[in-house]
């Protein structure tokens, strides 16, 4: 085993007690099973299938601020201040991601962060695992999540509506997010915020560190329909 091999299956086991109570707190067993999940059987390799979103920045849906929440980009450096939303294995890369230029918006309810969204300004392989280049006037958003006590209420729409505007102002003009194929509240998010199209799906087959990825872009773009018209 390589020491680099070795320094990820040791960080794996490092961090699972913290990170499974952190899960069993805001997720319940759920949770807890992913933590188990993504240090043993996603390790060992599967097949995932993802979708490639495009949303047009034209026109973003202005989303009210639920009551009582803030949204702040956060550049940390205490990363332990997102909570269970963080985690040990995620604040690691956060901090890294931060130094890197990537943008953080956190929203809190008081001083408890209760969702967060990232963006950046291209796709990098040490991040995603997959590098596709992105149109020059493309914002990539990398990451999105709310706690579960928090969802169904506008947090996510409002973290990502100022988010996108944010990146409007600064010249993009569309943006890109990558999701799982069975991912309807990522996609459901997406869609509520701007007119958003599916362009593309990236295949991914894994066998322990080896890993074999495809992009396919659709002969038609498939329109995403907002989750309140389906
Ligand atoms: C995705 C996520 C951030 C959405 O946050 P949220 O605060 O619950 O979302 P909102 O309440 O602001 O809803 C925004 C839109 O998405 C839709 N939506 C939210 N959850 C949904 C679900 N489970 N299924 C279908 N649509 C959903 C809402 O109906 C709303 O659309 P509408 O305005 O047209 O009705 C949240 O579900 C989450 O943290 N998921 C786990 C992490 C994750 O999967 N992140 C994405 C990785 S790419």
């Amino acid at each position: 085993m390589t020491p680099k091999a070795f320094r990820k299956y040791a960080n794996d086991l490092e961090t699972f007690p913290g990170d499974a109570a952190r899960a069993w707190r805001s997720a319940g067993a759920a949770g807890v099973w992913l933590e188990l999940r993504r240090r043993t059987f996603d390790r060992a390799g599967g097949f995932s299938r993802y979708l490639v979103i495009e949303a047009d920045l034209s026109t973003i849906r202005e989303i009210p601020m639920p009551d009582g929440i803030e949204i702040r980009p956060f550049k940390g450096p205490d990363w332990s201040l997102l909570g269970d939303l963080g985690g040990y294995r995620l604040t690691r890369c956060f901090a890294r991601a931060a130094e890197a230029g990537r943008v953080c918006l956190v929203a809190w309810r008081g001083s408890t962060a209760v969702g967060y969204i990232w963006f950046s300004p291209k796709m990098e392989q040490c991040y995603e695992n997959f590098d596709l280049s992105m149109p020059p006037d493309a914002i990539f958003l990398w990451q999105i999540q709310v706690a579960r006590s928090e969802r169904r209420r506008g947090v996510g729409a409002a973290l990502g509506s100022f988010g996108l505007v944010m990146a409007r102002e600064q010249g993009y003009r569309r943006s890109w997010m990558i999701t799982r194929s069975d991912n309807l509240a990522a996609q459901g998010t997406i869609a509520s915020l701007a007119p958003s199209r599916v362009f593309g799906s990236v295949n991914r087959i894994k066998v322990t560190s080896w890993m074999h990825t495809r992009f396919h872009v659709l002969p038609t773009p498939q329109p995403l329909p907002r989750a309140s018209i389906l």
